[in-house]
C-alpha cells in the first residue's frame, strides 16, 4: 500500500462497553437472561449448516449470556497497551450509562471515576478517545419505562450526557452521542430480534423520532459545554445496489436507500460536525418472498468470499458509501469496518482491500480523517443477540483464561499504519 493518507489521519479500533467490559447490570443483561435458552434452541433455524458445524457453541445457552465477557472493565490497561503497540493513535469506546447512573438521578462516583481512569489510560498512551454515549444499552430503570418509546428517556439521556460532557471535557474532544440509531430502531423496535424486543412500525417511528431529537439537543448542549467538542453522528451503511435491472429490484433499491440513508442524513445533518460511517458489506437487492428485508427482498450473495457470518467481502463498497456520505459536506471518520473471522483467514486482505479504497477516496478529494477497525478484540456480538461465536477481533480472546492473543492481522494492520506514518 502506498502512503497517501493525511498526516494527521487517525488509526484505531473500536469496541463498545456491553460487548467487552463484563460485569454489567442493564436492560440488555435482563433480556439475555430471559432469552438465552430460546436463542440456543433456535440457532438451527437462524444459521446455515456450515455455520452450525463450525461453531457448535451457538447451541449453548452460555453463548448468549454476556457475563464477564472480555473483562475489559478490569483489563483495559492491557488492552490499550496492545492498541498502542499495534500502532494505533486513537480508540473508539462507549461509556456505559448504567455504570454512571445506575439509579434514576443517582450518579455513581465509582462509575464516573472508573471512566476517568479509562480515559486517562488512553491519553497516557497517545490514543485519542472517540467516545460513544449510547451503544444501545440502558440502565434497568430506563428499560422499565420503555426505553426510547418513552419521551421521558430523552430527558434522562440528555441529563446524563450533559453530566458526562462536564466530567470529561478535559479528556475528550470527539463524541459520538448515539451509535447507529437506525440499526437499533429497526432491530430492537421494528423486528424485535434484539432488546427491547419490540415489534411494530409505530414503536420504531417513535423511537427514531426521540433519538433524532436527542441528537439535536445534545449537539447544542455539547457546544455550550465546550465549543471545541467535535460531535459525530454514527451511521451504518450497506453498499446498496440492485441485483439486476428488474424494475421491482431497482425500485426497492431506491426505497431502501431512501429509508436507510437519505432520511438519516436529512434528519441528522444539522446536529453533527462529522459522520462516523460504519460499513461491513454490500446489499444486492433482489426480490424474494420471505426475504429478510420486509419479507420481500433478500441480499443476493454474489461474492464467494464471505465472513463467518456469511457477509460478503466487498472492499469497493466502502468507496461507494464514502462517496454517498461525502455529499453531505462533513468530514468523515470510518468508525467501524471489520468481519467475523475466527481463523483470521481473510482479515488481513479485508483490511488491506478496504484501506486501498479509503485511500482512493482521500486521493479523490473526500475528507476522510480516520479509520477504526471493528474490533480491537473478540467480543460479545450483541447485534441480533448472536453471542460469542462470531469473532471480530484483531486480538483473539480465550474466553476461559481471558488471555489476549494478537492475530496475524493485528500485525499486518500495524505494518500498514507504520508505513502510512513514515511517508
Ligand atoms: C455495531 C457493533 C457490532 C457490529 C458487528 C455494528 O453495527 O455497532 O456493535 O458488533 O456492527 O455486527
Amino acid at each position: 500500500m502506498d502512503k497517501k493518507f493525511p498526516k494527521d489521519f487517525l488509526w484505531g479500533a473500536a469496541t463498545s462497553a456491553h460487548q467487552v467490559e463484563g460485569g454489567l447490570d442493564n436492560d440488555w443483561i435482563q433480556w439475555e437472561k430471559e432469552n438465552a435458552k430460546r436463542l440456543a434452541r433456535d440457532a438451527d433455524k437462524k444459521w446455515e449448516k456450515w455455520q452450525q458445524d463450525k461453531f457448535p457453541e451457538m447451541f449453548e445457552v452460555s453463548n448468549y449470556i454476556s457475563g464477564k465477557s472480555c473483562d475489559q472493565y478490569n483489563r483495559y490497561e492491557e488492552d490499550f497497551d496492545l492498541a498502542k503497540e499495534g500502532g494505533h493513535n486513537a480508540h473508539r469506546l462507549s461509556l456505559e450509562w448504567s455504570r454512571i447512573e445506575p439509579k434514576k438521578g443517582e450518579f455513581s462516583k465509582e462509575g464516573i471515576e472508573h471512566y476517568r481512569k479509562v480515559l486517562l489510560a488512553l491519553r497516557a498512551r497517545g490514543l485519542e478517545p472517540f467516545v460513544t454515549l449510547w451503544h444501545w444499552t440502558e440502565p434497568v430503570w430506563i428499560g422499565e419505562i420503555g426505553a426510547w418509546e418513552n419521551n421521558e428517556t430523552s430527558k434522562y439521556f440528555i441529563r446524563f450526557a450533559e453530566r458526562v460532557f462536564n466530567e470529561y471535557k478535559d479528556l475528550v474532544k470527539f463524541w459520538m452521542p448515539l451509535n447507529e440509531p437506525g440499526t437499533e430502531v429497526s432491530l430492537g423496535y421494528m423486528f424485535g430480534n434484539q432488546p427491547p424486543g419490540v415489534k411494530g412500525k409505530i414503536s420504531a417511528n417513535r423511537a427514531f423520532k426521540n433519538l433524532m431529537q436527542v441528537q439535536k439537543n445534545i449537539y447544542k448542549i455539547a457546544k455550550s459545554v465546550s465549543p471545541d467538542f467535535q460531535i459525530g453522528c454514527s451511521h451504518f451503511m450497506f453498499d446498496i445496489k440492485s441485483y439486476n435491472r428488474l424494475p421491482w429490484n431497482v425500485l426497492a433499491t431506491k426505497i431502501m436507500d431512501y429509508f436507510a440513508n437519505h432520511r438519516f442524513f436529512k434528519a441528522f445533518n444539522n446536529s453533527c460536525d462529522f459522520y462516523g460511517i460504519q460499513y461491513y458489506q454490500p446489499f444486492n437487492v433482489n426480490f424474494k418472498l420471505g426475504g429478510n428485508f420486509f419479507g420481500f427482498f433478500e441480499n443476493k450473495k454474489i461474492i464467494e468470499k464471505q465472513s463467518d457470518l456469511g457477509w460478503q467481502i466487498f472492499p469497493e463498497g466502502i468507496y461507494n458509501v464514502l462517496q454517498k456520505a461525502s455529499k453531505n459536506g462533513k468530514p468523515i471518520y470510518i468508525t467501524e469496518n471489520g468481519l467475523a473471522d475466527a481463523k483470521d483467514k481473510y482479515r488481513t486482505e479485508f483490511i488491506e482491500g478496504h484501506l486501498k479504497y479509503v485511500q482512493k477516496a482521500v486521493v479523490d478529494g473526500m475528507d476522510i480523517r480516520g479509520y477504526f477497525h471493528w474490533s480491537l478484540l473478540d467480543n460479545f456480538e450483541f447485534v441480533e443477540m448472536r453471542g460469542f461465536w462470531p469473532r471480530f477481533g484483531l486480538i483473539e480472546i480465550d474466553y476461559k483464561t481471558l488471555e489476549r492473543k494478537p492475530r496475524k492481522s493485528y500485525f499486518e494492520y500495524q505494518k500498514i499504519i507504520r508505513q502510512s506514518k513514515s511517508s
